[in-house]
């Protein structure tokens, strides 16, 4: 099983994904923690080059092209789906990743890049059964982070983030996979409310799709 916690910067992806990892091991399944951009060389790139950048370099395109950071995304996804996903799924194992492809098509689409290209650039991305899209406004994820260092960029940051959340909500139209998960309330109910989704798929797993 594969399943994918995706939304907006501060949505809680990286909490729900444990939470929900703690959930299936609970259960006796053998679970694979993992995330976009990765830990491998080309995933440190990724995070070397945003780092770089600096902030202006992120909101704005880092100081490489767009065409180029889609196809680092690619590369590092490629060596995850290789290396780490598809072993994991045909060992049995639940993966569970805090974002995957439909962040590269979220927010490169937010930064002008074609869709169909985007879309194109990750067939070999091994499809979900998942993707648990944890909605907010991006007000409220602004609020979130402000610990993290945003203040300066506070409007460009906004600006990105409102674009990317309404590019998932219409992702959703496009990947039967992804369910809206209402980000807005305490950790706890997103959690209940990401537990019953996942249920209902292991119902269907389980019985066959009726
Ligand atoms: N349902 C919630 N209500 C209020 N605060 C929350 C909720 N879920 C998470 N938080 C808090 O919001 C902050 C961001 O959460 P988290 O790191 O899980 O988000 P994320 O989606 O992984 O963000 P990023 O995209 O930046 O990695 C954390 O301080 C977390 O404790
Ligand atoms: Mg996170």
């Amino acid at each position: 099983m594969f399943i994918v916690l995706e939304g907006i910067d501060g949505a809680g992806k990286s909490t729900q994904a444990k939470l929900l990892a703690a959930w299936f091991e609970n259960q006796g399944y053998d679970v694979v923690l993992t995330k976009e951009p990765t830990d491998t060389a080309f995933g440190r790139l990724i995070r070397r080059l945003v780092l770089t950048g600096g902030r202006e370099g992120i909101i704005d395109g880092a100081k490489i092209s767009h065409e180029a950071e889609a196809l680092l995304f690619a590369a590092d996804r490629a060596e995850h789906v290789d290396k780490l996903i598809r072993p994991s799924i045909e060992a049995g194992k639940v993966v569970i990743s805090d974002r995957y492809f439909y962040s590269s098509l979220a927010y490169q689409w937010a930064r002008g890049l074609d869709l169909e290209w985007l879309i194109d650039l990750n067939r070999f991305a091994i499809r979900p059964d998942l993707v648990l899209l944890l909605d907010l406004p991006a007000k409220e994820s602004i609020k979130r982070l402000r610990s993290r260092k945003i203040k300066s960029e506070f409007d460009k940051i906004f600006e990105l983030q409102r674009k990317v959340r309404e590019n998932y909500l219409k992702l959703v139209r496009i990947f039967p996979e992804m369910k809206i998960v209402n980000a807005m309330e305490d950790i706890q109910t997103v959690h209940e409310q990401i537990v019953a989704l996942v249920e209902t798929l292991l119902e269907k797993k389980v019985y066959g799709t009726r």
